[in-house]
């Protein structure tokens, strides 16, 4: 089994291989790479499909059906069941998920992410077969980034195939909004430099910052953000392996800027989902959003374009890492139509799929060999990103910590906004950090 001890070890290998791979050139594709499948044959009559996922925004649905339009070329007889639980980070899909799991109604594939969510949440428990003798057939093991695989692997076994790898780093601007008060973005922002904007910005009536936290994880990632501004890549990198404490002082100085930053938010922050908040941005009624890269689907979805209607920066301070928050299916242990769903796996690891699917979505492709001349301005920055920054693995969507953590950083969140008490912000995630059995 694999045991909170034995979690914490892995993560510290895990974050070690992270930091030390983050050097992915993306280059050209080898050749055969979209070879017929092997197993396609014995799906020529047809049967059925489940995905489950939590991708319901205009911008995640329209990448989602992007992947069924690649899967339904190859195998047009197959049924696709699209079972959707709404809720952005898959904070109400997950629990469903968990009840099917132990009930025994398990699906096809659903979306997971790598490191604690895979492992700890589907592998330790048995809810998944390994798809190794995949990578193996297809080859992936020469295009997917060893960084990407570490997360993925347990005992040498390979779980997950990931479509794309998000980065949630991102610090989104109307760019007309700003023309209009004469702010100009360089191509970095500084936590000073954001708090001057900001200043400016409410002196002349404008919302400095869209916050969409009717799930409070959209809340808690604008933390995870603000304390990988502040504290840096190592630092952050430590709290997970517990050689750095939620209580030292600049974990606290993060916590503080984060209640800083929520002074600038808007009013109806709570009412809104993170898809929301970027409509809000889209609409003029804010100036910046911190939101991972799915924000860009939305931005395309809308018919907005890069570089003109909207711009971004890393979050403030985070320039120079890349908050990995990987997108992947699995197959089902039980999985009712197993071959089809092993297909449906062939298929997303594929090249044609992730071209076709990540332009829409805002991640970069799981392969190293995706061609880069079918991607915008941003995707080619957020490439260039991932090859050269310090690759960090995201709590907030399951990564870095177990379920349990990443359970107790929202309780934790959600008392904080309201009372921006910083000391007991920091115990609770001390404490929840030493019951999850890696902190000290
Ligand atoms: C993340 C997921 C992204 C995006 C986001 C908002 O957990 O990795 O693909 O869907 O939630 O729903």
């Amino acid at each position: 089994m694999f045991g909170k001890r034995t979690l914490s070890t892995g993560t510290l290998i895990l974050l070690l291989a992270l930091v030390m791979t983050a050097c992915v050139a993306p280059q050209a594709a080898p050749a055969g790479e979209q070879a017929a499948p092997s197993g396609e044959q014995a799906q020529a009559g047809g049967g059925k499909l489940e995905v489950f996922s939590w991708w319901t925004s205009g911008g995640e649905a329209a990448a989602l059906q992007a992947l069924f339009d690649v899967y339904s070329a190859r195998y047009p007889n197959v049924e696709i069941i699209n079972a959707t639980v709404a809720g952005g980070g898959g904070s109400a899909a997950r629990p469903v998920l968990q009840t099917r799991l132990a009930g025994g109604d398990v699906p096809d594939t659903w979306q997971v992410h790598p490191g604690y969510e895979l492992l700890g949440q589907y592998v330790e428990p048995g809810y998944v077969e390994p798809v190794t003798s995949l990578y193996q057939e297809e080859g992936w093991e020469a295009v997917v980034p060893e960084a990407l695989r570490a997360m993925m692997t347990k005992d040498g076994e390979l779980y997950q195939v990931t479509v794309g790898v998000h980065r949630g780093n991102g610090f989104w601007y109307n760019k007309k909004l700003l023309a209009e008060n004469g702010i100009e973005i360089g191509a970095t922002l500084s936590v000073d430099e954001f708090f001057a904007i900001a200043e400016q910005l409410k002196a002349a009536g404008v919302t400095p910052l869209c916050v969409g936290d009717s799930g409070i994880w959209a809340s808690a990632q604008l933390f995870e953000n603000t304390l990988l501004g502040v504290i840096g890549p190592e630092r952050y990198n430590g709290l997970w392996d517990g050689s750095v404490r939620f209580d030292e002082p600049d974990v606290k100085q993060a916590m503080e800027v984060y209640g800083r930053m929520l002074d600038y938010q808007n009013d109806d922050h709570a009412a809104l989902s993170w898809d929301q908040a970027v409509k809000k941005l889209m609409d003029g009624g804010c100036a910046f959003n911190s939101m991972g890269d799915w924000a860009y689907g939305e931005f395309v979805n809308a018919g907005k374009v890069d570089n003109e209607d909207f711009g971004w920066v890393s979050h403030p301070g985070t320039d120079g890492s890349f908050m990995i928050v990987a997108d992947g299916f699995v197959l089902g242990n039980g999985a009712p139509n197993r071959e089809n769903t092993i297909n449906w796996l062939r298929v997303i690891g594929g090249k044609e799929a992730q071209e076709a699917f990540n332009p829409l979505k805002g991640s970069i492709c799981a392969r190293t060999d995706c061609d880069r001349a079918k991607f915008g301005p941003y995707h080619n920055w957020s490439m260039d990103s991932f090859a050269k920054d310090a690759l960090v693995p995201t709590v907030v969507h399951g990564s870095a910590a177990p379920a349990d953590f990443q359970q107790a950083l929202n309780d934790a969140v959600t008392v904080f906004v309201v009372d921006k008490n910083v000391d007991a912000f920091a115990n609770a995630l001390v404490a929840a950090a030493q019951s999850s059995g890696f902190g000290r």
